[in-house]
């Protein structure tokens, strides 16, 4: 599909979603729940999962990031979000791309298991330093989301400030920079995305259902690994509410 030429981002008529997740156990309820149909695939080397369908006036494309071709295991973190994100908008072209998936919460933020953050504001990286003043902002990211307010009242989200990394549990100076910066969703993808789309002039927003708790005392892996499927499955409730309120009649980037 050719690239299209610059727009002012707010004005683009959202025609066409491409939603990206990383893990096929996140993105299969919203599957079924569409009823997408899976597609060839769309990248030779990074053979992602790729299922469209239509919602209302909506062409709906959802990728996941593919497979690490040694371990098997699904890729994850901000370097797979990258290429993905690249990939995704370069071959669909989409008018609006979201980020969906899982995250930790902070219950000082008043989250729960379950919370779902629509993203707000700057998107931040917090693990990665660079204490010289000009590379300051590359390092914590801060790569403007599109406001979504609509969006999330729809789905009834919350709306937060998001952080990626690339790790899942997090070093105390890591949790200091997410106190003050006000975090509420802690993921390994969003931010990385967010900066593609940003340079490519997609509008972009992120969705995160909390699955586990990230200033609380039990290790989070093991709250992710025993409500990642529960919390997928209410991610993929959300999820559905926002696509159809997207496919209802075509709506400005602008009018999120
Ligand atoms: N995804 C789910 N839980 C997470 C966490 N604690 N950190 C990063 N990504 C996550």
């Amino acid at each position: 599909m050719p690239t299209r030429p610059a727009r002012d981002p707010a004005e683009i008529t959202i025609e066409r979603v491409s939603v990206l997740y990383a893990l096929e156990s996140e993105a299969t309820p919203l599957v079924e729940r569409l009823g997408l149909q899976e597609q060839p695939a769309v990248d030779p080397q990074l053979r992602p999962r790729h299922f469209a369908g239509t919602v209302g006036t909506l062409h709906v494309d959802l990728l996941t990031l593919g497979r690490d071709p040694r371990s098997g295991t699904e890729r994850v973190g901000t370097d797979a979000a990258t290429m993905g994100a690249y990939m995704g908008v370069r071959k669909l072209s989409p008018d609006l791309l979201l980020n969906a998936g899982t995250c930790g919460g902070f219950e000082a933020e008043g989250a729960a298991v379950g919370t779902i953050y629509v993203s707000r504001g700057d998107l931040l990286f917090h693990d990665r330093r660079i204490p010289i003043a000009a590379f300051r902002q590359q390092a914590e990211g801060r790569w403007p989301g599109t406001p979504a307010p609509r969006l999330a009242q729809a789905i009834g989200a919350r709306e937060g400030v998001v952080s990626s990394g690339n790790s899942l549990d997090c070093l105390p100076g890591e949790l200091e920079f997410m106190r003050r910066e006000r975090v509420c969703a802690k993921d390994m993808e969003a931010t990385a995305i967010a900066q593609v789309c940003v340079q490519c002039g997609v509008p972009f927003v992120a969705v995160k259902a909390v699955t586990d708790l990230v200033d609380h005392p039990e290790p989070v892996q093991d709250a992710f690994l025993r409500n990642l499927r529960m919390v997928s499955a209410l991610l993929a409730e959300r999820m559905e509410a926002g696509v159809r309120w997207l496919g209802a009649h075509p709506r400005r980037a602008g009018d999120l």
